[in-house]
Formats: structure tokens, sequence, C-alpha cells
């Protein structure tokens, strides 16, 4: 047949895919073959509309560099990467929930003793954070590595600045868990920031008169032998943008309530200069394997 009317184009765009020797493949190519013309018959999509379409995704790829992923946050901001990420999740069985990874994790933070001041000096309320990794049954997990990070005061990480080449890295740092499966650490209060609104992702937010704000957090990744990897984050309760999350990571079991506290000492039996806040959550781990995810970007040069 040379002639397809509507339905026939696209029977026969899959039939075109036959010879695929990889199965999956395949069936991914027709499944989005399925899904496109589908959204051009129920759209009539227009000329215009599918040129801006195409630019918009040429810009898109246009703004990616090595320090920069642009799809990546459009996948985040229409809320492909929280879908994978369920499909990928669909049995916790009591283990800790998962979010996004964020374009902020720069890989091979430095093993830092525990109760050590992460922020570096930078200005911030302090917080203390007390953490647990446990199996399913609360058993502790001894030698788990975590990877911590977390924005500024101005709601920028290290790594989105000039100054991390010379001064290396700030609010990030990894643990390991002790014989109890615990760790702790000093940082200062993280606040909810904007994901980055300069490039195409930033019109589509502008242009749906969405917000860019991602409320405040902590990111862990948590990796055990045996278990599988968990990337998290951990909110703060109270957050004005909980209920609105621009890329809608926010998981009811992730917010903790981080609490003001006026003792003159801290957890670990360290006086503190003044008022602080406590950040306590513990992590279940699921046992099994996966892969440890990698980071989407290099950090500034
Ligand atoms: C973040 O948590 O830092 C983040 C996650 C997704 C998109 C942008 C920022
Ligand atoms: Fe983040």
């Amino acid at each position: 047949m040379t002639q397809f009317d509507d339905h026939e184009l696209t029977a026969e765009v899959i039939h075109s895919f036959q010879a695929t020797p990889d199965p999956r493949l395949k069936f991914i190519l027709g499944e989005v073959v399925t899904s496109l013309h589908d959204l051009v018959r129920r759209t009539n999509l227009t000329f215009e509309e599918w040129e801006r379409a195409i630019d918009f995704l040429t810009r898109t790829g246009q703004t990616c560099t090595p320090l920069r992923q642009e799809f990546i946050l459009l996948s985040d901001v229409l809320g492909v990467s929280m879908l994978v990420d369920a499909v990928n999740h669909r049995e916790r069985e009591g283990a800790t929930e998962t979010t996004v990874l964020g374009p902020f994790y720069v890989g091979e933070h430095r093993l830092t003793p525990h109760g050590s001041d992460i922020s570096q000096g930078i200005a911030g309320e302090p917080m203390f954070v007390r953490s647990r990794v446990t199996d399913l049954s609360g058993e502790p997990l001894a030698g788990a590595e975590i990877d911590v990070w977390h924005a500024d005061d101005d709601g920028f990480y290290d790594s989105q600045k000039q100054s991390y080449e010379t001064q290396g890295p700030s609010l990030r740092a990894r643990f390991k868990t002790d014989a109890d499966g615990r760790f702790s650490f000093r940082t200062i209060l993280p606040c909810s920031y904007p994901i980055p609104t300069d490039g195409p992702v930033g019109e589509l937010i502008a242009a749906t008169k969405r917000h860019p704000m991602r409320p405040a957090h902590v990111h862990f990744l948590v990796k055990a032998q045996g278990f599988e990897p968990l990337v998290t984050h951990v909110f703060i309760e109270g957050d004005e943008y909980l209920g609105s999350d621009a890329v809608f990571g926010v998981k009811d079991e992730l917010i903790a309530k981080v609490e003001r506290r006026d003792e003159p000492v801290m957890p670990d039996g360290v006086p503190a200069s003044g008022p602080w806040h406590l950040m306590a959550y513990e992590f279940q781990m699921r046992p099994g394997t996966g892969i440890v995810p990698q980071p989407m970007m290099a950090a500034a040069e």
C-alpha cells in the first residue's frame, strides 16, 4: 500500500519497525508512535503548533551544556521524572519513599566524620540532622554510605557557583553509618528555591502561570550492600510550596517536622551558640540491587 488514511498511517509506521532486533526497543517505538499519532489526531495539530513544538524542543536541546540538562528539567516539570520513579518503585514494603535525584548531585562526595558542620560558614540558621539507616524490620545497617546535599539560604547549590572549583564543596558531604546505623551532621536550615527559569522550561512555566518553586529539602542518596539504592529528599514541614512543588517530588512520608530548639547543647553534647533546629529522620532500606544514580552534570568550572 502507498496511500494511507490517518489510522493506516499509524499502523504502517509501527510496521516499519518490524525488523528491529531488540524487542524492547521495537515495543517502545511502537508505543511512542501510537501516542504521538493519537495526540496529533485528537488535537488536530496545526502546522504552526507543530513548528512551535519543534522550535521549543530544539531550543531545549541547545540550552543543554555539560553544566545544565534542560531536557531533564522538562521531564521534571511535566511530571515524567516522578512517573518513571513511581513505576520503578511500585513495591515499597515499608521502605522509605523515593523522589527525584535532581540536577545538583555531583557524585564524589567527601567522606566526613559524624557531627561535622557541612555549611563551611555559610550564613543561615543552624540545623542538626540526626539520622539512622535500617532494614525493613528496623535492624540497623552499619557501614551504609549516605550522600547529602542541599541549597544555601539564597536557594543555590555549591555546584551552581563559580567558587566551587576554588573553595570546594559546601552543604554537601558523604557519611558512613556506625554500628547502630546512625549518622549525624550540622548544617543550616534550607529554604525553598526556584528551579532554573532562564531557559525554555522557564518559558513554559511562565506561559502556564505556574510558579517555579521547590519546597525546602535536603537530598539523601543512601547505599548499603544488598539493598536497593535509595534516592530521596527530606522536606521541611510547614513550607508554603509543599502542595505545589514545581517538579511534583513531594510525598507525605518524606515531610519531617523540623523543630526549633533552645537547649544549650546539641544532641551530640556539643554546646550550641544559640537557637538551632533539629531534623530527625530514619531511612528504611529494601533488600535488592539497583543502579546507583550517576551525576547529571559536572560541577561548575
Ligand atoms: C532539585 O531538587 O534541586 C531539583 C530537582 C529537579 C529539578 C530542579 C531542581
Ligand atoms: Fe534540591
